[in-house]
């Protein structure tokens, strides 16, 4: 098809982006961030954005999770929707970039249609998922999860934060009710799926490429430990005494490290991100300690392979320095392939746009992972600056994200049809 005209606003767009990063619960200014799910700083950023939809003449619906979905209704309202979207939350010293620039960009992407006077045919869908991150409930994409039906409403309830509320408690307290099956989607709900994400990575700024089209999302998993010693009396102990916890980790950790290290995958990477040491203080021998395991790879086979051989040394490890050890896989996800109509979507997009392009797998995981498995998936990466992410010093330059939303919006007018198709 020919493809419409377009205008995108990226002042606006970067004025929203900046608005949306004073939403935060962080202890240093923007353009650091911190907005964990369900909290009051979430929740004045959800309004923020539901504000924006209304303004845009989107409709507007929550479901009993807060997914958000503000919809531009196309000229054959009962045709199944192209869903485009992404996540606002942050984890704690986040940036401003990541997640926000697919619901603020996929926003801008259709009032850049609108302007450019194009009617779509299917409806098209700006969906903000509930908490992509972990922070909280320590598992990811919970929203997406429960719509694309990969986790059962009743796991999703019971999952639990550091201070024991549910997640069911903690929904509920921010406003969401209703049964959380009620918000599982049909498949056929979309007839495509696409979200617009900063890379998280150097691959197109080191090769100086402005729009990456995402062919796979690596399989990510999640484990919590436990590892229990004995505690007592720093002075008191003497060293051939001691069933050190924390000492006991230590070695857990540099042999995760290691057989990450030694995988037959280059992309397999391990993370120990969060760590809890128990009773914390300076002259008592660690009795308890908790921590985590990221661990992820294109391969789900290798990355699976390796989580064993982890478990395996982690339980050799605390036999043979008599402490107790447990384990729990907190998710261990499959990876997800874009769909070729898709990324022959944006790819054309990109080209009559004239922006270096190029094919790529995303190493972070995103909602599009559990997307995948309702609608036809794919992804648009534009560069952020020296592939920094999860940091307060993400970036992404303006001309980056003006490519981003323009591709965007071909990519949603290619997939919705309409009119008026003119160039
Ligand atoms: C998403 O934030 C991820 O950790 O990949
Ligand atoms: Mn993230
Ligand atoms: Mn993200």
């Amino acid at each position: 098809m020919d493809l419409p005209a377009l205008e995108v606003d990226v002042e606006t767009l970067v004025d929203e982006l900046q608005e949306l990063a004073k939403f935060s619960a962080c202890d240093e200014p923007p353009p650091a961030v911190t907005r964990v799910v369900f909290t009051d700083v979430d929740r004045q950023a959800r309004d923020y954005l539901k504000q924006l939809h209304r303004a845009a003449g989107l409709t507007v619906r929550e479901d009993a999770v807060g997914n958000t979905f503000a919809r531009w209704v196309g000229s054959d309202a009962n045709a199944s929707a192209v869903g485009t979207g992404s996540h606002t939350d942050a984890i704690p010293h986040a940036g401003m970039y990541d997640g926000t620039l697919g619901v603020l960009g996929g926003l801008e992407a259709i009032r850049s249609l609108q302007r450019g006077g194009f009617r779509p045919q299917r409806s098209i869908e700006l969906v903000m998922f509930t908490s992509e991150e972990p922070t909280r409930f320590g598992v990811g994409c919970t929203g997406s999860r429960l719509i694309s039906g990969a986790m059962a409403p009743d796991t999703l309830a019971a999952l639990e934060d550091d201070a024991g509320n549910s997640y069911d408690q903690a929904r509920a307290a921010a406003g969401f009710e209703g049964e959380i099956a009620s918000a599982v989607l049909e498949h056929g709900h979309y007839t495509a799926f696409v979200e617009l994400h900063i890379e998280q990575g150097p691959v197109l700024e080191q090769a100086g490429e402005v729009i990456g089209a995402v062919t796979a999302i690596a399989a990510p998993s999640t484990v919590a430990f436990e590892v229990t010693g004995q505690g007592g009396h720093a002075g008191g102990v003497l060293m051939p005494d001691r069933r050190d916890a924390l000492c006991a980790v230590a070695e857990m950790i540099a042999a995760i490290e290691e057989c990450a290290l030694q995988s037959a995958s280059p992309d397999l990477v391990a993370t120990v991100g969060k760590m809890e040491v128990h009773p914390g203080a300076v002259n008592s021998i660690p009795r308890r300690v908790r921590f985590t395991l990221d661990l992820r790879d294109i391969d789900g086979a290798n990355r699976d392979r390796v989580l064993a051989e982890i478990l395996d040394q982690t339980n050799s490890i605390a036999a043979r320095r008599k402490v107790e050890v447990e384990s729990t896989v907190l998710n261990a996800d499959p990876p997800a392939t874009a769909d070729a109509r898709v990324v022959q979507a944006v790819r054309q997009a990109a080209m009559s746009l004239n922006l270096p392009f190029r094919e790529m797998v995303s190493r972070a995981y995103h909602d599009s992972l559990f997307m995948a498995r309702i609608a036809p998936m794919g992804m648009i990466f534009i560069p952020c600056r020296g592939g920094v992410s999860h940091r307060p010093d993400e970036y992404a330059s303006p001309e980056h994200m003006a490519a981003g939303v323009e591709t965007l919006a071909l990519t949603l007018a290619q997939l919705a049809g309409g009119r008026p198709a003119c160039t």
